[in-house]
């Protein structure tokens, strides 16, 4: 039995690597302060796919993570996640970019913790948004590879903030390893998607309205549609971090990414068809949609022995079936 340390355990991610420790028979010690307009749900109102409260090894403190830190000095944690953050989505990121500089105050004492605490392994969530914005523009852009990222060196220019707190978050795990031998391994997820995600995410947002509109003749997406995400399924992300997580120990990048671009105009349509029509899609051009293109180069992933395997439209179907009350996996039907 492995003793687990997860910041940020009530948001999206943390509940699907809460689950993934808890049924391996783990000690799970999950830290979230469950922050309004992130992710994060409290599991005494339940959490959407998994109920962690019949495990007697699941400890749970409704706490800012800085103040956790100051108060547990436990050293023999075997592994530590490091997810709490600020994320909230792309109006969070765009309009409160103070709020998002949070991050930075949670990842320098994450560091200084584990600094004291040494646990024997970290794994740190970043982001694609770390990667410069200069390879994501429309006419110009690319599969964004790790080493377009030269942590202590040639960084470029971040997406806001947010993407600006994650590259700090990159260079003081480089630095924990170098000054204090710290093992640490450093992920870069694209769009991470899944049926339990909070619907200020593209993901739900787009599913339900969707379905919400089944039958009619327009489908509005954010920004104008175009833009480009590489949609990975959140069960590939901890797929692709269980398998991989021992194989870096210097605080090096991996992206969770799957290589291919889908717009948002796409994956409507994808949408729309599964509940059986096919609407005009057209973007609003009064909301944000970020970057133009955001895809990961997966040949490192490949390299370290991972490759997704849920192609987007199934996990589409997925959710759809889901949010439609279906117990299975299956297709849903049409809602016309
Ligand atoms: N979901 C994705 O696709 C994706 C992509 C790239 C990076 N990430 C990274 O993965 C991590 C988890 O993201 P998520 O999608 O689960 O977001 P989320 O908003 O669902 O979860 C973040 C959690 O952190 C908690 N939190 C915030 N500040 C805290 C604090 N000071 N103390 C304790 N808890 C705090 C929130 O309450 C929330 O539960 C983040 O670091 C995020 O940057 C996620």
């Amino acid at each position: 039995m492995k003793k687990i340390l997860i910041t940020g355990a009530a948001g999206f991610v943390g509940r699907h690597f809460t689950r993934r420790f808890l049924e391996a028979g783990d000690e799970v010690h999950a830290v979230d302060a469950v922050v309004p307009d992130t992710g994060g749900i409290d599991p005494a109102k339940g959490w959407p796919l998994f109920d962690p409260r019949g495990f007697k090894n699941f400890h749970f403190y409704r706490e800012d993570c800085r103040q956790w830190f100051k108060q547990h000095l436990d050293t023999d944690f075997d592994y530590a996640l490091h997810l709490a953050a600020m994320v909230g989505g792309r109006m969070m990121i765009e309009n409160n970019p103070l709020a998002v500089a949070d991050d930075l105050s949670i990842d320098a004492e994450y560091w200084q913790w584990a600094a004291k605490t040494h646990p024997k392994k970290t794994i740190c969530f970043s982001s694609s948004a770390a990667y410069p914005i200069k390879f994501q523009r429309s006419g110009n852009y690319q599969l964004l590879k790790e080493d377009m990222i030269e942590v202590g060196g040639d960084v470029g220019m971040p997406d806001m903030s947010y993407g600006w707190a994650k590259l700090t978050n990159e260079y003081l795990g480089k630095l924990a390893y170098e000054k204090h031998g710290l093992k640490s391994v450093t992920y870069r997820p694209f769009s991470g998607y899944g049926e339990d995600q909070d619907d200020h995410y593209p993901f739900p947002s787009i599913c339900k309205r969707a379905m919400a509109g089944a039958g009619q003749p327009l489908l509005t997406v954010w920004g104008t549609g175009d833009q480009m995400r590489d949609f990975i399924h959140i069960e590939d992300c901890v797929d692709g971090v269980l398998l991989t997580m021992d194989k870096i120990d210097n605080g090096d990048a991996l992206n969770l990414s799957t290589g291919i671009y889908t717009s948002f105009k796409q994956f409507a349509r994808m949408a729309a068809e599964i509940c059986g029509y096919s609407p005009e899609v057209r973007g609003t051009s009064n909301m944000p949609e970020g970057v133009f293109a955001r895809g990961g180069d997966t040949t490192k992933q490949k390299a370290y022995g991972f490759q997704y395997k849920v192609e987007f439209r199934a996990g589409i179907e997925r959710a759809l079936a889901w949010y439609a009350g279906g117990r299975d996996k299956g297709k849903v039907e049409s809602r016309k």
